[in-house]
């Protein structure tokens, strides 16, 4: 359709019609619910979400397969006056049907190329399933594990973040052939804002942090992943600084608009315009749809509210007509970007031939090893070597094909390759097999193993949405099995399934080697195999501090040294019953090879607004094992007028290397990544010391001066 068809279409709508398009429901209303069966929905106003008003909506949330979204989007043209087509939204937010690892283990990857072909290829299953818009990538900042959301973020630096969700969107809208006419789907940025900052880490609470905080830290990826244009913008659920963030002024106008220019479209939370009820800001479901409409949340999600009560707020206040039409008008340019109004229906052969294609499939396995972390790896007990002929495999998770983590769309189970399959295909005759008990493992079978392989975690429902949790440490049954193993006296090393970082300082001395899965997806299985087997090496770096105690959460490396820096004496910011310092800190991961860093070099001592300074350093590969390797750097302002962390990380290589390979790494800072926020919240670079970290945060390279 040309513009002004557009308009054309826009001017014939009614009020109640433009309502409609900002209105987003379940699909499920579409199937011709009886009368009990809408009572059952969990929905406010279900009543007007059923007869004609169905004919009216402007999207569709939580649908899968191009065959029930045909059949919806064919009763819909049939029944709507003016046959604007729907809009499909879902959560693919780590794939579709090919399902890679949970967001937190792509991080671990530090790896935007990969990250946005992680998002291309899911763009492809998605809009061959015929869904046009996807709720990722979470950007939100994360600081504590009770929060069973990390597993959905890219960890606790704002920088990476940031830098991840602008690659994610980039694979999503951009996607080769055709973008959002082709194979790319519309992002989604959430849940804006902070809802990482949720008090105690409880799920759905308050948060509340100064602006500066906010700016500096939290809103930090917004900006950043902003630049790449996403379509939508969801708010939170949780208040924000005194307001529920779905009708926040400060946070959806004057941030996400004014300061970070955001012009795309913001859409609720489920149900967040109806629950400003029970923040007890509004009285009632027509002061929550006025509320939420004049601070900027274009449309509402799974609730009637909206379309129950807008043309009464409208009549009250005409200005508003004018932003409705904005929205409306954004809706339809992006259902016409989409090619909707030429062909408004998916190919069900195409979804076919796309869903788990081998392309996606391979990179899904690639993107497993990448994501994996090895935490720990005494006496080189990793990769088990030929030399041990029967390996064993015990643990909860041994066989289990459930290795997709939460929100795993169309991902099923019995796609998935399990750690079991992994090590049958990979290790064959030196495979002993897999029990998910040491009880259920024949005594002949752990006499003959010479190599044991032990798994642990938390199961995947244990993490994601509405999964908080105040302890995070290992059963008491895993606990046990660590113990049982260890007194075998059999090299064995552990592998770990977990949506988030968990609390290991009981049982760490006890585990000699320890690989750091996350939830990895379809392919889980065989590429944890072909790690462990040394078919590649682990490569992957913690991107959120792990702690020792449940209760020394929230813990991250970029906090400040208070007027007590930590040290042996209690009288310093620590605790009296906890070792300082996470159990496994920020950029923590081993592999296989042998990298020695040498010949480091500063350009220059002093950096000015016309002259970076670039860092560089050789890192030579002493093995015959391929590995890619992440150097990060930090820096340290040493005197600031306002606070600032005890390091910031502010840049990163990642460099593929072959065996006995060296290669030169330049790291380029400029005046500007040297500033942060000052208390009159100006982004200022002060004149004075920085000192440089490359990986090792206790020793400096190099001082720069300003
Ligand atoms: C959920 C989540 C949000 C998701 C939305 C639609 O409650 O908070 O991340 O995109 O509802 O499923």
């Amino acid at each position: 359709m040309e513009q002004h068809e557009l308009h054309k279409l826009l001017d014939q709508m009614t009020l109640h019609e433009k309502i409609g398009q900002m209105t987003q429901i379940p699909g499920i209303f579409y199937s011709g619910l009886s009368a009990e069966e809408m009572a059952l929905q969990p929905l406010y106003s279900k009543n007007i979400l059923q007869g004609e008003n169905l004919y009216k909506m402007g999207s569709v949330v939580a649908v899968s397969t191009a065959k029930a979204i045909n059949e919806i989007q064919r009763q819909y043209l049939e029944n709507s006056r003016l046959k604007i087509p729907l809009l499909f939204m879902h959560d693919a937010i780590h794939g579709y049907k090919t399902i890679f690892p949970i967001p937190l283990g792509l991080s671990c990857t530090w790896d935007e190329d990969l990250v946005r072909d992680v998002a291309t290829e899911t763009a492809k299953e998605l809009r061959a399933a015929g869904i046009h818009v996807n709720f990722s990538p979470m950007v939100d900042l994360v600081r504590d594990a009770r929060w069973g959301r990390v597993m959905e973020s890219f960890g606790e630096d704002h920088l990476l973040t940031g830098k991840l969700g602008a690659a994610m969107i980039n694979g999503y809208q951009n996607a080769p052939n055709g973008g959002l006419n082709g194979s790319g789907v519309a992002a989604a940025l959430k849940h804006f804002g902070a809802c990482g900052a949720a008090v105690a880490g409880k799920e759905y609470n308050t948060v509340d942090m100064s602006r500066r905080e906010f700016l500096d830290y939290y809103g930090k990826p917004y900006e950043i992943a902003i630049e790449e244009e996403p379509k939508f913008v969801m708010s939170a659920f949780n208040a924000f600084n005194g307001m529920p963030a779905t009708a926040n002024e400060e946070l959806m106008n004057d941030i996400l608009r004014e300061r970070y220019g955001f012009e795309g479209i913001t859409i609720s939370d489920w149900g967040s315009v109806i629950e400003l009820i029970n923040h007890r800001v509004v009285a009632n479901p027509q002061e929550a749809a006025a509320l939420a409409l004049k601070s900027g949340t274009d449309i509402e999600m799974s609730s009637g509210t909206y379309l129950e009560n807008c043309e009464a707020i409208i009549a009250e206040d005409p200005d508003l007509l004018h932003y409705i039409n904005e929205v409306v008008l954004k809706l339809l340019e992006l259902k016409n970007e989409l090619g909707l109004f030429e062909n408004p229906f998916a190919d069900e052969v195409y979804e076919s031939e796309v869903l788990l294609n081998q392309n996606a499939l391979s990179l899904a396995k690639e993107t497993v090893k990448q994501s994996c972390v090895l935490l720990k790896n005494n006496r080189n007990l990793l990769p088990i070597t030929d030399h041990y002929q029967n390996v064993l495999l015990i643990g909860p998770f041994a066989k289990t094909q459930e290795l997709l983590g939460a929100w795993r769309c169309e991902g099923k189970f019995e796609d998935v390759v399990s750690l079991e399959q992994g090590m049958q295909e990979v290790f064959g005759n030196r495979f002993l097999g897999a029990y998910e008990t040491y009880d259920n493992c024949p005594l002949d079978v752990v006499a003959k193993a010479d190599y044991i392989v032990l798994t642990i975690g938390e199961y995947w429902d244990k993490s994601g949405e509405g999964r908080s949790s105040v302890n995070l440490e290992l059963c008491d049954a895993q606990k046990e099995l660590i113990k049982t193993v260890n007194k075998t006296n059999k090299p064995y090393a552990c592998v770990a399934f977990a949506g988030r970082p968990l609390a290991l300082q009981s049982v760490i001395d006890d585990i000699p080697a320890l690989l750091w899965a996350w939830y990895p997806g379809t392919q889980g299985g065989v590429a944890i195999a072909e790690l462990l087997a040394g078919h590649d090496t682990p490569s992957g770096k913690l991107t959120m501090s792990f702690p020792r105690a449940s209760a020394q959460v929230p813990i991250y490396y970029n906090e400040f040294s208070s007027g007590r820096p930590t040290s042996s004496s209690p009288y310093t910011n620590r605790y009296q019953d906890c070792e300082p310092g996470p159990l496994f800190p920020f950029g923590h991961g081993l592999t296989y090879a042998k990298l020695e860093y040498s010949d480091f070099e500063i350009s220059n001592p002093v950096i000015t607004a016309d002259k970076s300074v670039v860092i560089s350093f050789t890192v030579e590969n002493k093995s015959e094992i391929t590995t890619s390797d992440i150097s990060i750097l930090y820096i340290k302002d040493v005197i600031s007028q306002a606070i600032r962390p005890v390091r910031e990380m502010k840049k990163w290589s990642k460099v593929k290397l072959e065996p006995f390979e060296r290669k030169r790494i330049e790291l380029e800072l400029e005046l500007d990544d040297l500033s942060y926020l000052n208390v009159k919240l100006e982004q200022v670079v002060e004149p004075g010391e920085f000192k440089i970290f490359i990986n090792d945060l206790s020793q400096a390279k190099f001082t720069i001066n300003y």
